[in-house]
């Protein structure tokens, strides 16, 4: 008996460790046991919890006309985002690829996919490489697929040039994993299949800072669509190397919510590790503002669903 008694108070000690709904099953002897109506009360008031934040979750998200920063740079989020309805022409224009149409069209954040240490890498990478190069306006660009780089009013091929002796291994291999992560976490954001996605050009690493444009090219303050410049693009995302606010001021990444006659910002703040990744249609006409002070670094690493325009991850190019 006693050793009966014994047995029980185990099986109820593993079943409290595992979930409630075993205990429930045990109906008969369920009563026996004292705490039971506790149980219930806890779980209410827990539940009541969860409806109440599901409640305020709905609340803050479906507040559409007053939300205006999507992200900010002393919060860390994991896939904060927003839908937005899907531009007509890039539905129809993407639904020639199977596998490769977003379950909702929209923008997301997620600061838990590169780490700080990637973003480093990357970012030592891009300084490197930009001292190499001087340019009059206030965009400097490292296409590490065409291997070309900003050279005063325009491009400098630099494997060409000898001006390539920045890139390291250690640079190719965290490049190449940063884009096979934020490739799984577009497919994983938009519901696709990340075998039907394929990085595309241009793919490239920029530096902005507040000098004035030289060619139209400088001019990354206008609103634009990714789409429209770039046809090969289906999903567009942004990998920041450094803070908005510590290594830079303005330079702030921002949708509006309409292309022709914007009336709001929904904004991004950069911070280090930060990835950003929106469909690439008109239904995500974006600007990023004039930077005032600093130097902002991120990549553009940009993806199509069409294989027939897709670019490999660069390697070292021989050098005869
Ligand atoms: C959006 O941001 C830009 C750049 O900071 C600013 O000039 C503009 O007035 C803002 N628009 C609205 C509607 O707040």
């Amino acid at each position: 008996m006693v050793s009966d008694i014994k047995n029980r108070k185990k099986q109820l000690n593993n079943d409290e460790g595992k979930n409630n709904k075993e205990i429930n099953s045990k109906e008969p002897i369920a009563p026996k046991y004292g705490p039971m109506p506790k149980h219930t009360s806890v779980r209410v008031f827990s539940r009541g919890i969860v409806i109440v934040g599901v409640l305020v979750y709905v609340w803050y998200f479906s507040k559409g006309g007053r939300e205006s920063i999507l992200a900010k740079h002393d919060v860390q989020y994991q896939g904060r985002g927003q839908n937005v309805e899907c531009n007509k022409d890039y539905l129809r224009e993407i639904q020639r690829f199977t596998n490769c149409v977003p379950k909702k069209c929209g923008r997301f954040v997620n600061d838990r996919i590169i780490t700080d240490y990637e973003a480093d890498v990357l970012q030592w990478f891009a300084k490197r490489g930009m001292a190499k190069t001087e340019v009059s306006g206030g965009v400097t660009i490292i296409d590490l697929h065409s291997g070309t780089m900003s050279y005063k009013d325009g491009f400098i091929n630099f494997h060409t040039s000898k001006k390539n002796n920045f890139i390291t291994p250690i640079d190719l291999k965290t490049y190449k994993s940063v884009r096979q992560k934020i490739q799984a976490a577009v497919a994983q954001s938009f519901g696709i299949d990340p075998d039907h996605l394929y990085l595309t050009h241009p793919t490239f690493f920029s530096k902005l800072t507040y000098k004035d444009a030289v060619t139209l090219h400088d001019e990354y303050w206008h609103v634009h669509v990714d789409k429209y410049a770039y046809k090969s693009f289906h999903y567009t995302t942004l990998l920041y190397l450094n803070n908005y606010n510590i290594n830079f001021k303005g330079g702030r990444f921002m949708f509006v919510n309409d292309f022709n006659e914007p009336t709001k910002n929904i904004t991004i703040e950069p911070r280090k590790g930060r990835v950003s990744m929106f469909t690439s249609g008109a239904e995500n006409p974006h600007f990023v503002e004039r930077v005032t002070e600093g130097e902002r670094f991120a990549i553009t690493i940009s993806f199509t669903c069409d294989p027939s325009k897709s670019i490999n991850d660069p390697t070292f190019k021989d050098d005869n």
